[in-house]
């Protein structure tokens, strides 16, 4: 087996396997594959009698999985996590004993130029998941007009100055439209007002955030999938999903709510602790829910 070239550090990777109380010859969905960090914890858990099934949305981490965790027990999909469903079919699997999603953006996708999720990089800003579904973001930024524009870095992004932003864009589009990341997160820095002392995050981070969660539908897709998962899940079956900022967390938050559905395992949610933000800032802002399925639910 070859060492993982992946520069993506998994994160709260004790606690995802305590709270999903994996045991030998179990069948896991992850259904954010990623750098294969938590597929290959889960597929050690499970051994060589159980199944992993590794999903992302992302064809390049799906063809870095099938080549580095080859000799594992898992089996590859490259798929959206809302549609669990359709890949266990495609599989002949009609319930697993655990799912996990871990959210968000690998530092596989950030560090890659030509995706354009780093502020700094010359590539196009593009922010799929999937390269080959829906419209890249600078398409996005250049035909919208201002107003929904501004709604959407408003709603996915909390950006306080979301009016000011649209604006900008739309006055610097009617020169040259606008391509790269480098030069969107410079627009975003020149419409926002200078702050002292200076920001803790990038002044574009609300801004990226928001177009990446609208280019990728990521909360319908979150929406979608705490819906479905029950109905594959077996009976005593378990989720886990570790979100990094509070739209998503309060979605499964509210979804955990539904005692008809789940047993609740996480009252609050459980973060990182000093040692691994010290070792993996990334993880500062990750917080995990878990829950198991209500005795008598996951009926299709
Ligand atoms: C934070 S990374 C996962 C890291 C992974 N757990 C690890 O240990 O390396 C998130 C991954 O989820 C994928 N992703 C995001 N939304 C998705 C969705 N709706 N369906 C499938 N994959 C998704 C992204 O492409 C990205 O590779």
């Amino acid at each position: 087996m070859r060492e993982p070239s992946s520069l993506h550090t998994s994160v709260l990777p004790a606690e995802v396997l305590s709270h999903l109380a994996i045991e030998p010859g179990m069948r896991v969905v992850d259904g954010t594959l990623g750098g294969g960090g938590h597929t290959r914890l889960l597929a050690g858990a499970v051994g060589p009698g159980g199944l992993v099934i590794g999903i992302d949305r992302d064809p390049a981490a799906i063809e870095r999985g099938a080549r580095e965790l080859a000799g594992l027990p898992v089996r590859f999909a490259q798929a959206n996590f809302c549609d669990i469903p359709e890949v266990l079919d495609a599989l002949s699997i009609d319930r697993v004993d655990r799912v996990l999603l871990d959210v968000g953006l690998s530092s596989d996708q950030l560090a890659d130029d030509t995706r354009g999720f780093s502020f700094d990089s010359d590539g196009p800003l593009d922010l799929r998941f999937d390269p080959t579904e829906g419209e890249p973001a600078w398409r996005l930024v250049n035909r919208m007009r201002p107003e929904s524009l501004a709604d959407i870095i408003h709603e996915f992004g909390e950006e306080r100055f979301s009016r000011r932003i649209a604006r900008r864009i739309a006055a610097v589009r009617e020169r040259q439209p606008i391509r790269t990341a480098r030069d969107f997160a410079r627009v975003i820095v020149g419409a926002i007002p200078r702050q002292t002392p200076p920001p803790r995050i990038h002044p574009a981070t609300r801004t990226f955030q928001a177009l990446r969660i609208a280019v990728n539908q990521e909360l319908k897709s979150l929406r979608i999938a705490l819906q479905r998962i029950p109905t594959r899940l077996a009976p005593g079956g378990r989720l886990a999903v570790i979100s990094f900022h509070s739209l998503e967390d309060r979605l499964v938050k509210e979804a955990f709510r539904n005692r008809q559905t789940w047993d609740n395992l996480t009252r609050s949610p459980v973060e990182a602790g000093d040692d691994e933000v010290l070792r993996n800032p990334r993880s500062r802002s990750a917080k995990l829910r878990a829950a198991a399925l209500a005795a008598g639910a996951g009926a299709e």
